[in-house]
């Protein structure tokens, strides 16, 4: 699922894409102004998923691009969006991504998603 969010309130163009049931994604639509704070929520229920990745998707750049993501209850950003968002929750479960000092280049849709890792360990 995702979420557009749109600063300021202007024309809306919004394309839900479901990825399917098992992840869920609230809200849909998100109209925030500029400098404030904005929360989107990611929730899931399947056990062995320890990880949730978000993806920003904006109208200048082509494809989705890796924001950070939640391994368990640890959040791993990355560097461009360091000082940007904050990842809280349990990626068993749940996880908030919070994008705060809202400008007009957060307009974008954002993209959560549930990911599981192996941990391998070899023996030398
Ligand atoms: C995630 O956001 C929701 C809605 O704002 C809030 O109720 C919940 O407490 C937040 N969870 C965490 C772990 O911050």
């Amino acid at each position: 699922m995702n979420t557009f969010l749109s600063i300021p309130l202007s024309l809306i163009m919004f394309t839900a894409t479901s990825l399917g049931k098992t992840v869920l994604q609230t809200p849909d639509v998100l109209l925030k102004k500029q400098d404030e704070s904005a929360v989107i929520t990611c929730t899931h229920q399947i056990q062995s998923y320890n990880q949730i990745l978000w993806y920003k998707q904006s109208q200048d750049s082509l494809g989705l691009k890796l924001m950070g993501y939640l391994y368990y209850d640890k959040q791993n950003k990355e560097p461009e969006f360091d000082n940007k968002i904050k990842l809280e929750g349990e990626a068993q479960t749940n996880g908030n991504l919070t994008i705060s000092n809202l400008m007009l280049t957060d307009s974008a849709v954002y993209f959560c998603d549930a990911f599981y890792t192996v941990l391998r360990i070899t023996s030398v």
